[in-house]
């Protein structure tokens, strides 16, 4: 009901809408849309309301419930399913969780607050309330596990052109998985499954993105290194970004390249993925737990593996590890 409400809003913008136009579209009394109006007040919305003329928006709450994201929801099977927290302590977990139960592949879990997230290589991800995204989404690949690093690459994909789309901002992508925007940390992607030898169960493609964080709300230890789309659209003067109609938008972007690659293999995302890349064509540090390559960068293979040509002529497979460009 709150989903169709918000629609009717968002069709009718700066208008007035009588309670009565709102209870036949509805199809319920006028105290319960009074009730609903109420509870949208308590979700952050300002609604104005006028004697014989009813009620208009006047400022969108920016909240990433169900009803939010699901009002810009075009998926055909991603996102349909969602699970919504206010905090949780990483939604990664919970999406490994729900796997596990049985969870149909597209169920996606969201929370506006992640207390304890986490980051690759066991490295802890900070997702503040009310500014960040925390997405975990769960997928059912018919696909042998080591094909699977590609998702990565098809979700980074994903999140720069939804950003372009919803921003203007033109993001890159440093392999595997960092997405920045001006050289600093705007987008981490986190890929994990479940499997056995030769059979992917689940994979878990966890999503953390900075959208309207200050620069305060980075402090003075990481503000060099990491940026928000706030921060970087007209110098975090303009209105925030909609964080649920991001969303929504990664997830579309998402299930169009994911089942473009079930189709076709991974052949027809790759000249995206390296259009948007800084990290082939160029000479850069892979750091690894024991070694450290230095080379040119080739490119990446139909696998998702990064190639390095070192000094000596000796081409490296990268799988994982920390470019430094
Ligand atoms: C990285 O280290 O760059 C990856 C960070 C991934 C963070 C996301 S936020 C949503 C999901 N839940 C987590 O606990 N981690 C991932």
């Amino acid at each position: 009901m709150k989903e169709q409400l918000l629609k009717i809003f968002q069709d009718h913008q700066g208008e007035y809408i009588s309670g009565e136009k709102i209870s036949q579209e509805l199809g319920c009394s006028r105290t319960a849309v009074w009730k609903h109006i109420e509870e949208l007040r308590k979700n952050g919305y300002q609604l104005d309301s006028a004697p014989r003329k009813g009620y208009r928006m006047v400022m969108r709450a920016n909240g990433i419930h169900t009803h939010e994201i699901k009002q810009y929801l075009t998926t055909k099977f991603l996102g349909r399913e969602l699970t919504y927290f206010d905090a949780t302590e990483s939604t990664q977990q919970i999406a490994h969780k729900l796997a596990q139960d049985g969870a149909e592949e597209g169920h996606v879990v969201v929370a506006n607050e992640q207390t304890k997230g986490k980051g690759r290589l066991g490295r802890v991800w900070h997702s503040r309330s009310n500014t960040s995204i925390s997405m975990s989404m769960i997928l059912r690949p018919p696909l042998p596990p080591q094909k699977t690093p590609q998702l990565t690459l098809l979700a980074a994909v994903a999140v720069v052109q939804a950003i372009k789309k919803n921003t203007g901002l033109q993001c890159e992508i440093k392999w595997p998985n960092d997405i920045l925007l001006k050289g600093k940390k705007l987008v981490g992607i986190l890929t994990e499954m479940q499997a056995d030898p030769d059979l992917v169960h689940s994979v878990i493609i966890g999503i953390g993105l900075n959208v309207n964080q200050t620069s305060e709300d980075f402090g003075e230890d990481i503000a060099h290194l990491a940026t928000s789309l706030h921060l970087e659209k007209d110098g975090a003067s303009g209105e925030p970004v909609d964080r649920a109609r991001l969303i929504a938008d990664i997830l579309l972007e998402f299930e169009e390249l994911y089942e473009e690659y079930l189709e076709n293999g991974f052949q027809s995302i790759r000249p995206l993925w390296e259009s948007y890349s800084i990290s082939v064509g160029t000479y850069i540090y892979a750091r690894m737990i024991k070694d450290v390559i230095y080379g040119y960068a080739k490119g990446i293979t139909d696998d998702g593996v990064l190639l390095v040509e070192d000094e000596s002529g000796k081409t490296h497979h990268i799988y994982s590890a920390d470019i430094e460009i």
